[in-house]
This record gives C-alpha cells, sequence and structure tokens, in this order.
C-alpha cells in the first residue's frame, strides 16, 4: 500500500498497466454443478487488456482441469500464446477466516504454472507476500490438492459426526475418547463433531472434485457422497436430540423456549452462509418452539423467510429459556455464566469438554 503501487478500480482497463494479474472472484455451485461464469467473465476481460509479457494467477477454488482447459482458451482468444505471450498459474486461496494463528504470510502457498517458466515467476511473485511458496508441477495437480484438502476435512468431520450419533446410543462419551485418541502424535489428526457444516468452502469444494469424476470418468466418488449425507443429517439430528431433552423434562418441541447460541457457520466470525445453526432453528420453528437466538457477530438472520432480530440481553434470555442450544461457540461466550443461568444446555461442540456441569449434555 506504502508503495503506492496497489490500486482499485471498478472497470478492468486497469489491468493493461498490470505485470501481475490474480483472478480470485467466487466459483458457487448452481444446481450441484460448478458454476464458473465469473472466472469466465473475468477471464474474457482480462484477455481483452492484458499486456505482453505479464503474469496471470488463478486464485479461485475449482474443479482440476479449469487453468488449462478454461482460462487458456479465454487468455488465448485474442491470439496470444500462454508461455510466450503471458504466463499463466493456479495459486488456490487457502484463508482460514477467523484463524488467529494461521494468516496469508504463514500459510505456505501451493503454485502450480501452465509452463515452468509460469510456476518460476509465480513463486518469485508469492515470495513477496508470504514466507513459503510450494511449487507443484501441473495446475490440474494444485487444483486437486486444493480440493483434497477440504474433502479430507469434510469426510473427517463426517468421520466423528457418524460416531458421535453411534455412540450415544451405546452411551460412551464422544470427546473424551476422541481427546485419548489425539494423544497419537501420529497418524491420527484431531476432529470434533457439531451440528454439520456450514460457510462456502468446505460443503461446496469437494463436489467440485465429485462433478469433475463423474464427468471425465463416469464412477462416483462414494466416500465423498456418504460423507455429504451424514454432515446434511447433522442439524436434524441435533433437533431430535433436543426433543430427547424436552421429553426427559415432561416437555414437548412445540411451545418451548429455546435459545440458540451463535448463528455463524464457525466461531469467531460473522458469517452465516450454509450455516447450519440456521437449519437447526428453522426446523425448532416449523415444530413449533419458540426460538430466540444470540450471536455476537450477527445482529440478524433471515430464516423461513422472516428477518429475525438476535437478543440483546443475553443474561436475562439465558435464565428464560427452557433449552440453551450452544450451535457456535464463540470463544467470547462464557461457559460457566452460560451453565450457571441456563436450566438446559444442549452442547453440539463440545465446548464444556468432558467435565461438563450436570445441566449441560454434549453431543
Ligand atoms: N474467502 C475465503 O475464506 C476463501 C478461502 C479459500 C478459498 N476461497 C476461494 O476464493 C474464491 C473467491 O472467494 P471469496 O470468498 O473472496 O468470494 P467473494 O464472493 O467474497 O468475492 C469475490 C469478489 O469477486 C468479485 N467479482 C465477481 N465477478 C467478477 C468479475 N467478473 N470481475 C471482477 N471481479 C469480480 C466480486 O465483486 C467480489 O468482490 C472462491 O473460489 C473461493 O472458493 C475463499
Amino acid at each position: 500500500m506504502r508503495s503506492g503501487r496497489l490500486r482499485f478500480a471498478a472497470t478492468p482497463e486497469p489491468i493493461a498497466d498490470a505485470e501481475v494479474v490474480l483472478i480470485c472472484v467466487p466459483t458457487p455451485l448452481r444446481d450441484h454443478a460448478p458454476d464458473l461464469h465469473f472466472v469466465e467473465e473475468a477471464a474474457a476481460d482480462v484477455a481483452a487488456h492484458l499486456r505482453v509479457g505479464a503474469l496471470v494467477l488463478l486464485e479461485s477454488t475449482t474443479y482440476p482441469g479449469t487453468t488449462d482447459d478454461l482460462v487458456i482458451p479465454i487468455l488465448e482468444a485474442t491470439g496470444r500464446r500462454s508461455g510466450l505471450d503471458f504466463l499463466l498459474a493456479y495459486s488456490p486461496e487457502r484463508v482460514d477466516p477467523g484463524n488467529r494463528e494461521y494468516g496469508m504470510r504463514n500459510t505456505p502457498r501451493l503454485v502450480g504454472g501452465h509452463t515452468p517458466a509460469a510456476t518460476d515467476a509465480a513463486v518469485v511473485f508469492y515470495e513477496q507476500i508470504v514466507d513459503k511458496v510450494v511449487p507443484v508441477s501441473t495446475t490440474r495437480a494444485t487444483e486437486t490438492a486444493k480440493l483434497l484438502e477440504n474433502t479430507f476435512r469434510h469426510i473427517n468431520i463426517a468421520l466423528v459426526n457418524e460416531l458421535a450419533t453411534l455412540c450415544h446410543e451405546l452411551g460412551i462419551d464422544v470427546l473424551e475418547f476422541i481427546d485419548a485418541a489425539g494423544t497419537k502424535p501420529f497418524g491420527f489428526m484431531r476432529f470434533a463433531p457439531g451440528p454439520g457444516i456450514g460457510g462456502h468452502c468446505i460443503p461446496l469444494d469437494p463436489t467440485y472434485l465429485s462433478w469433475q469424476i463423474r464427468r471425465q470418468v463416469g464412477r462416483r466418488f462414494g466416500l465423498l457422497e456418504q460423507a455429504q449425507d451424514v454432515n446434511e443429517r447433522m442439524p436434524n439430528y441435533v433437533v431430535s436430540r433436543i426433543g430427547e431433552m424436552l421429553n426427559e423434562q415432561g416437555r414437548a418441541v412445540r411451545g418451548a423456549r429455546i435459545l440458540a447460541l451463535g448463528v455463524a457457520y464457525k466461531p469467531d466470525v460473522g458469517d452465516v452462509r450454509g450455516s447450519p445453526s440456521l437449519q437447526v432453528i428453522q426446523q425448532l420453528h416449523r415444530r413449533g418452539a419458540e426460538v430466540e437466538f444470540h450471536d455476537f457477530f450477527v445482529d440478524a438472520v433471515t430464516i423461513n423467510g422472516e428477518r429475525s432480530n438476535g437478543v440483546r440481553d443475553l443474561g436475562s434470555s439465558l435464565e428464560k429459556a427452557d433449552l440453551v442450544v450452544l450451535l457456535t461457540p464463540h470463544t467470547r461466550y462464557d461457559l460457566e455464566d452460560i451453565a450457571a443461568r441456563a436450566r438446559l444446555v444442549f452442547d453440539t461442540r463440545n465446548a464444556f469438554g468432558p467435565r461438563r456441569p450436570p445441566n449441560v449434555v454434549a453431543l
């Protein structure tokens, strides 16, 4: 910023002055298939204004083959050639919003160029802003690496979610055995169960991979499909457990006052895109519960087409509720205070740990 060489523009003309152009536009899904129209439009703008010798970097998460098969033809439509007139590489964005330990600088960058010269140029560029840059030999392998990272997370979350539901039936405390397994210093990575997955990465990105596998190889990515089933069922499971808890108190869900804590999809952010909390609240509403929510980062949400505001006086809402469900454990939540004020708490994220107070039930 201080050098004055970073400029912001809402039109594509300044691309003509840029030696490096980064494409980091959204890559959503439409009807369970990748919707690449943002990438196509951005690439067309880049092609129309690209200066000779520029380095183009695609950062959007996408299916293997996008850089070579989709972006190159658009950039070459004006007669320029990749490797001769411009350099093109893929480098996935790996940022984890809300993560205080790992930001852009200390999260290693993968780069895979269309040509070795493109990889080299991309390494030189990113080395100026991140501590470690890892070259990968092809754009496809780099695209797939990003999808593997999020598919790995998706499937492992499904594993602990399914175990949590089964172990509840067996009467085994899920957090205790996950923590016990987590003491193994190799070959195990700790994942925690929860009310489902949300955000705009983990629920979407693996579908890019399964879509491409089905399209190119004609086969299903069965393991992922099963994981998606498990994770998508979690909000429903949370609602059924709430029903069980109220039932034990001689109460029905209909008419019960329920306070949901945390509607963002993950702790310490205000992003509600795809948040399983919204599904839990929506289903509780449908079953006739009177649901209120609280979130330090979100003032209002739209559920079933209706806008509703979060509660402001957390203390009195905790005391009024028949049941408090902790869905997103923002670090600002004072767990001791919550347990002291609330009658009954359902801890869907195991935030209280295995030594929880007697009025707190874990997933
Ligand atoms: N945000 C994250 O935490 C994160 C993490 C990892 C990967 N990603 C990936 O990065 C990509 C971008 O995600 P995001 O969260 O920044 O998306 P976003 O929706 O927040 O915004 C992207 C920006 O692209 C702009 N845009 C759209 N079409 C354009 C066009 N034709 N020309 C120029 N600009 C255009 C939009 O105006 C917007 O400012 C996605 O592929 C996403 O999967 C994001």
